[in-house]
This record gives structure tokens, sequence and C-alpha cells, in this order.
């Protein structure tokens, strides 16, 4: 049986990824930040954790919690926008740090604290989510500075990261959802079911040659 911690489960693609694995038969520990969160993901998941990814009491607390609990995959699925409504000449120092805390800083965070747990699994997969606003090539259109920056940052990192745990076996991914109709899009988009089966089905394939991609819920890579 295959196991994965999600972070960021109890809405949007994370929760969608709760009802799709758990329904292919695979182990799904979830996160939330808050009680109401929790408690929509008890009946779904077979572990639910709280869990604030900018916060390193809480990341310390989760890992505490998963000591020797092996893991096939972690994913890093937790993400804000920001307020994408800002000019770049109203966003300040506290909103640049609260979206790069969340998207890129976090995501790294939590792998470092359950490398063990995926050292302990079998498929050994340190999975995070990207974004096509993080090409730099394929941006023709600005907008959205920090959220863009976050995520490009984040594939800088996972890409350092993937180098840093080849010896160990861990593949380190990033994924590409598309464009999905969620709480963070004003539900504009494609279906949350077509992305996260399209990402499954990627996960599925997954080996240490992958490490170091950013992949499509299409299977495709995107220029950096
Ligand atoms: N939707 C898209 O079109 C799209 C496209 C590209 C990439 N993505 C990425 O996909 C991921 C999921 O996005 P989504 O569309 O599902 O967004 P969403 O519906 O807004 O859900 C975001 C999830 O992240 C959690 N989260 C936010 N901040 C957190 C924190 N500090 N600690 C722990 N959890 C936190 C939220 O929990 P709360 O309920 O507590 O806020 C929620 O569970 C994000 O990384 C996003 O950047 C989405």
């Amino acid at each position: 049986m295959k196991t994965m911690l999600i972070a960021g489960a109890n809405r949007g693609i994370g929760r969608e990824f709760v009802r799709q694995l758990g329904s292919a038969g695979w182990t799904v520990h979830g996160t939330a930040r808050d009680d109401k969160g929790l408690e929509e993901l008890r009946d779904v998941c077979a572990g639910v954790h709280r869990l604030d990814i900018t916060n390193d009491e809480s990341i310390s607390a989760l890992a505490s919690e998963l000591r020797g609990v092996p893991f096939d995959a972690v994913f890093a699925n937790a993400g804000i926008s920001g307020d994408v409504t800002l000019p770049i000449d109203a966003i300040g120092f506290d909103e640049m740090f609260r979206v790069f805390n969340t998207n890129t800083f976090g995501p790294l965070r939590l792998l470092a604290a359950l490398k063990s747990n995926l050292m302990a699994g079998e498929r050994r997969l340190a999975l995070g989510m990207s974004s096509l606003m993080s090409s730099i090539s394929s941006n023709d259109w600005g907008t959205q500075q920090c959220y863009r920056a976050s995520k490009t940052a984040l594939n800088a990192s996972w890409r350092s990261l993937s180098e840093e745990w080849r010896p160990d076996g861990i593949s380190c991914v990033l994924l590409r959802p598309g464009f999905v109709k969620t709480d963070m899009t004003n539900n504009q988009g494609m279906d949350v079911e077509t992305s996260v089966s399209g990402m499954i089905s990627v996960i599925e394939t997954l080996g240490l040659s992958d490490s170091g991609r950013v992949i499509g819920y299409d299977g495709k890579d995107v220029a950096w």
C-alpha cells in the first residue's frame, strides 16, 4: 500500500488529491491549519495533522507526531496567491515575505523536517506544487509579481534539493496543475478532477531520473 502526506489538504487541489488517492487505494495523511479543516478531513484521511507551513514550531510538532511513520510521498501542496490586485509600488515587504514564506520556504522546511519519513518509505518522492507562472521564458504578460517570483524561487530550490538528495534515492519533483477551478482562481479554469487525475498519473510513474523536473498535469515540461 502506498502512503502520502498532503500539506494543505482541506480544500482545492489538495482535497481532490485526498479523494482520488483514497479511491486508488493509497493511505493518505492530510494537514489543515484550523479545527474546521481538520474536522473535514477526519473521515477521509488515515491521519489528520495540524500544520501551518510558515511556522517552524508547527513543522517541528508535525515531525514529532510523525516520527517513525514511513511515507512514499510527501506533497507540499499548500500555497497562496497573495494579494494579486496590488500594483508593484504597493507591494510592501510584509506581503512579499508572506507569499515567499508560504510558497517557497515552507515547502523546503517541511520536506527537510520529514526527510527521515521519506527515507523509510519505498518510493521516496519529495513533491511540491509549482505553476506555469513560475516560468520566466513564458512570462509575456507580467502581473502577480510575488506569486510568480515565489514559484520561480521554489523551482530553483527544488532543483538544488534534487541534486542534494539524489544520493539518498529521493526524487524531488514539482508538479504543475494547470489553471484549475479552486478558491485561488475564483473558480475559473479546468475541473479539479481532471487536473488531479493527470497529476496522479504522473506521480505513479515518477522515478529518480525525473528528479529536478517540473511536470505538468498533462505530463509535459515547460521551459524554465
Ligand atoms: N488553482 C490553480 O489554478 C493553481 C495553478 C497553479 C498552481 N497552483 C498551486 O496549487 C496549490 C493548491 O492551490 P489551490 O488552487 O488548491 O488553492 P486553494 O483552494 O486556495 O487551497 C490552498 C490550500 O493551501 C492551504 N494553505 C495556505 N496557506 C497555508 C499555510 N500557511 N499553512 C498550511 N496550509 C496552507 C490552504 O489552507 P486554508 O484552508 O487553511 O487556507 C488550502 O488547504 C498551491 O500551491 C497553488 O499555488 C494552483
